[in-house]
């Protein structure tokens, strides 16, 4: 199965509201009509309506950094996927590591997160990594199993489907330091071999598998050559408006 590359944009915290409305307008006239590649860009929560309004009819995705676990109720300060669905956003991040790490969120909490966001028909972006000691205690596959065990659980085939999964090893991530292609394209043959196990052939063909961590436009096409990667979730390098575009580009040939 052709699948075209999805590239998507973390902004994380960054950017001003102008910077990100003037962002997201310069993205949608660059990109057009061009759509040998799916693009989304993942802004910050008091930039959702802005920019969705900037982007709605484009084709261009927006996902939220992170949702809430609960439909609704009493959680000051907290966001729900019923909300960040409401403003326009097709997609959400869940399990993002610098949630897991900093935040300490657990694979339970990220599967409930999972199942509320796929309840109000929001795609999540599942994030999966080890940290440096993990690898190289040789316990990356052990940690992404379990991670995706833990994450997915109690989900059906028919909705796997609307999850995009992303590989982002812990020590990649802000670091400069991108994995090697071919061992990410391992892991992501990993991540597939688990989804074919637990889902069938068809939905692990089906499914996207991104990279992330450090990159950049001058890796992105070694990366993207890989025959297990299907996207890239892209930090540090998607908040220029130039670097994520030449990404994009790259990705566009492959
Ligand atoms: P960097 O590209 O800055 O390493 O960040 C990757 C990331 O965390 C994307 O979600």
């Amino acid at each position: 199965m052709i699948k075209k590359p999805f590239i998507v944009g973390n902004w994380k915290m960054n950017l001003t509201l102008r910077e990100g409305v003037e962002f997201a307008k310069s993205l949608r006239n660059s990109l057009n009509d061009r759509n040998e590649v799916i693009c989304g860009i993942c802004p910050s929560f008091v930039f959702l309506n802005d920019i969705c309004k900037v982007l709605k009819g484009s084709g261009i995705c927006v996902a939220a950094q992170n949702i809430h676990s609960e439909k609704n109720g009493a959680y000051t300060g907290e966001i729900s996927a019923i909300m960040v669905k409401e403003v326009g956003c097709t997609h959400v991040l869940i399990g993002h590591s610098e949630r897991r790490h900093i935040f300490n969120e657990a694979d339970a909490f990220i599967n409930a997160k999972i199942k509320v966001a796929l309840s109000v028909n929001l795609k999540p972006i599942f994030c999966v990594g080890e940290t440096l000691h993990e690898r190289e205690d040789e316990k990356t596959r052990y940690v992404i199993e379990n991670q995706l065990t833990g994450g997915l659980r109690g989900i059906s085939a028919d909705h796997i489907r609307d999850i995009v999964i992303a590989y982002e090893p812990v020590w990649a991530i802000g670091t400069g330091k991108t994995a090697l292609p071919q061992d990410a394209n391992e892991v992501h043959s990993f991540i597939r071999s688990f989804i074919t196990v637990e889902y069938g052939i068809d939905t692990a063909n089906s499914l996207y598998i991104q990279y992330g961590g450090s990159v950049k436009p001058e890796n992105a096409g070694d990366l993207m050559a890989q025959p297990e990667i299907d996207g890239l979730l892209v930090g540090g390098a998607s908040i220029q408006l130039e670097s994520f575009l030449e990404i994009v580009e790259v990705a566009s040939t492959h």
